[in-house]
């Protein structure tokens, strides 16, 4: 099975890849390590003990960073994941501690430990990976590979025509990591807008074997309202496209090329192809096939 640790800023979509990693019979999760951005850092961790109990697992949460490698720190928006990140549902009461490692540090930790069979799937500013990557030489190559949801290559932002969310809060780390040589995969919005959630699919979930349903289903409630208003029939099943990239990269059209993050001016968090000589390629989804995709996304729900 795959070693993997999910780095996020939970977040619904989030909430759902953590879902899907839970139940996946062929993850082995290993912990779960929180960012700022949809929500605050402190409450990324809160959420992710919360959701971590309620899939019954028992795993670490290391807390995160706080603020972006080199931009000033920014309010969470609200808009999109609700006050808390989790909709319309009260910020839940945290049970669990975090780990008193700090993420950057857990995942050093972590992927010396289970050097070369560590696969890391950050799913929101990748700002922690880039800290470990400073943190320790031999990162970049202890670790399997990190896929990331983030990014837009050849389609527009959505957070500005250039940018896509999770590089538009920190394109300085994710510049890190792409200029890192690990072997980094991105997916990004090219990809993650193909496949979309509505209210059928959600009710599909609610009604299946295993009891987690209908908790997402309210959470996707919340997440489709903001995607109704901005003209779209369904949510993009963004950060869940990024473990099962981990998992099932047969499923994309991948594209090898050299990436760089622009960190400035108006397109600042945009990701396009770089001319470095030196700088080595990264794998990009550029296609995929939306409905096998949603097909392993629904079959962890019947057990
Ligand atoms: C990304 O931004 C966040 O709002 C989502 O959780 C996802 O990680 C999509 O652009
Ligand atoms: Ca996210």
């Amino acid at each position: 099975s795959v070693k993997l640790i999910i780095d996020t800023d939970p977040g619904i979509d989030d909430a759902l890849a953590i879902a899907y990693a839970a139940l996946h019979p062929d993850i082995e999760l290993l912990g779960l390590t929180t960012i700022f951005g949809n929500v605050t850092t402190a409450q990324a961790t809160r959420n992710a003990l919360y959701l971590a109990e309620k899939m019954g697992l028992s795993i670490p949460v290391a807390s995160g960073a706080e603020k972006p490698l080199t931009l000033p720190p920014f309010a969470p928006k609200t808009r999109v994941h609700g006050l808390e990140g989790l909709g319309h549902l009260p910020a839940p009461a945290p049970t669990g501690t975090a780990s008193p490692l700090a993420a950057a540090q857990f995942l050093c930790e972590m992927a010396e430990r289970h050097r070369g069979k560590l696969v890391i799937c950050p799913i929101g500013p990748i700002t922690n990976i880039a800290r470990a990557l400073q943190m320790d030489t031999n990162f970049a190559r202890n670790v399997d590979k990190i896929v990331f949801m983030g990014g837009a290559l050849d389609v527009r932002g959505n957070v500005s025509p250039y940018a896509e969310a999770n590089a538009f809060h920190d394109p300085h780390a994710l510049d890190v990591v792409l200029a890192s040589g690990a072997n980094v995969t991105m997916v990004g919005l090219d990809v993650t807008l193909k496949v979309l959630l509505d209210e059928q699919d959600f009710s599909h979930i609610a009604t299946r074997k295993h009891p987690v349903g209908p908790f997402l289903k309210e959470l996707g409630a919340f997440y489709l309202d903001f995607y109704k208003s901005i003209g779209l029939s369904g949510c993009g099943l963004h950060d869940p496209m990024a473990i099962i990239a981990a998992l099932y990269p047969g499923l994309f059209t991948m594209e090898s090329m050299a990436l760089e993050a622009v960190m400035e001016g108006e397109a600042s968090g945009q990701t396009c192809r770089s001319q470095s000589k030196t700088r080595l390629p990264s794998h990009v989804a550029l296609g995929c096939d939306a409905d096998a995709i949603r097909h392993t996304f629904f079959s962890v729900f019947d057990q």
